[in-house]
């Protein structure tokens, strides 16, 4: 029998595994890691206060066993707790869907400002479409920051993300207008969906899959799901050629699409924009000043 106090454990645990843990969590902290078993323990209904005093025997399959060994396997903090904060709201995350990223705040960001332009331009309900929604993090984050009610429909090819975007709506629902609405669409890019938008938003995978590994961190490689990270580097540019091509024809007159990229194919991406119809093609800076998004829009005057 340990005579330990789980305090004392945890201080063990932490200074024994410390390589380990800055290799998977880089300058993670031991407070820090308090605060993630506080919100795990909080789950449990186990009092955090009670757990530190008290003495410790590690058992097989308990909660806290659970919470070391994901730690050990260097499971993204966001999955072990099943959530992560994006723009102003908490998401339920699980390993089905992409941790949403802080850079993508800034497509919410821009998606804010032309669905206010649009707000300004026409009585109507607003139109926003989300291509590959994921946990539903932009197309709900949207939704809270407009006065105008908004017609959503969100796509993903994966019904297991769709899942997880639609509790996410059901969680969020009352931060969101009661007269919007989001239809969870589970289709690859915009086949099938009919419906004309005024402002179309999407995070797509945008790694190509060997030539752009290298730079994956492993964790990320691991732990998140390849069809929201990666496409084939043979059939990369045909398939953004072809979301293009639907999303010309998904816009309305005046529409905007904004799309997060990679920093090393966006330039050439906004030419197979321009290809496609698309004009007024910008391409914008993240906070490190790499190529992160790709605006452009549907006008018949060029
Ligand atoms: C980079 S993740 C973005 C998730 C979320 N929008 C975010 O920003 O956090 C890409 C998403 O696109 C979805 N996806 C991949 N291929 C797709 C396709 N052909 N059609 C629709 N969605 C697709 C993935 O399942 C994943 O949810």
């Amino acid at each position: 029998m340990s005579s330990f106090s789980f305090g004392e454990f945890a201080e063990k645990y932490f200074k024994d595994h410390k390589d380990d843990l800055q290799k998977h969590y880089p300058g993670i902290a031991p407070r820090r890691l308090k605060q993630e078993l506080e919100h795990f323990c909080l789950e449990f209904q186990i009092n955090i206060e009670d757990l530190f005093e008290s003495r410790y025997v590690p058992t097989l399959n308990s909660p806290i066993q659970r919470f070391f060994d994901l730690l050990a396997k260097g499971t993204p903090l966001e999955y072990i707790r099943e959530k992560a904060y994006f723009y102003r709201s908490e998401f339920t995350v699980n390993p089905d869907v992409l941790i949403p990223r802080s850079e993508t705040e800034i497509l919410v960001e821009l998606g804010v400002q032309e669905l206010k332009d649009w707000q300004k331009k026409t009585d109507e309900n607003l139109r926003l479409c989300d291509i590959g929604t994921g946990s539903g993090a932009i197309v709900l984050s949207l939704l809270q920051e407009v006065d105008r009610p908004i017609d959503a429909i969100a796509t993903d090819i994966s019904r297991k993300a769709l899942k997880v975007a639609k509790r996410n709506f059901f969680n969020l629902r009352y931060k969101i207008q009661k007269k919007s609405s989001v239809h969870f669409i589970e289709t690859d890019r915009l086949k099938d969906i009919t419906e004309k938008f005024h402002v179309i938003v999407s995070n797509p995978p945008y790694i190509m899959k060997n030539n752009d590994r290298e730079l994956v961190h492993d964790q990320v490689d691991l732990f998140e799901p390849h069809v929201a990270l990666y496409l084939n580097d043979e059939t990369y540019f045909s398939w953004f050629n072809s979301l293009f091509k639907s999303v010309y024809e998904a816009l309305l007159e005046d529409g905007v699409f904004i799309m997060e990229g990679h920093e090393d194919h966006l330039q050439k991406l906004g030419d197979l924009a321009r290809e496609n119809g698309l004009s007024h093609v910008e391409i914008i800076q993240d906070y490190t000043e790499r190529d992160r998004f790709l605006i452009a829009r549907k006008k018949w005057i060029k």
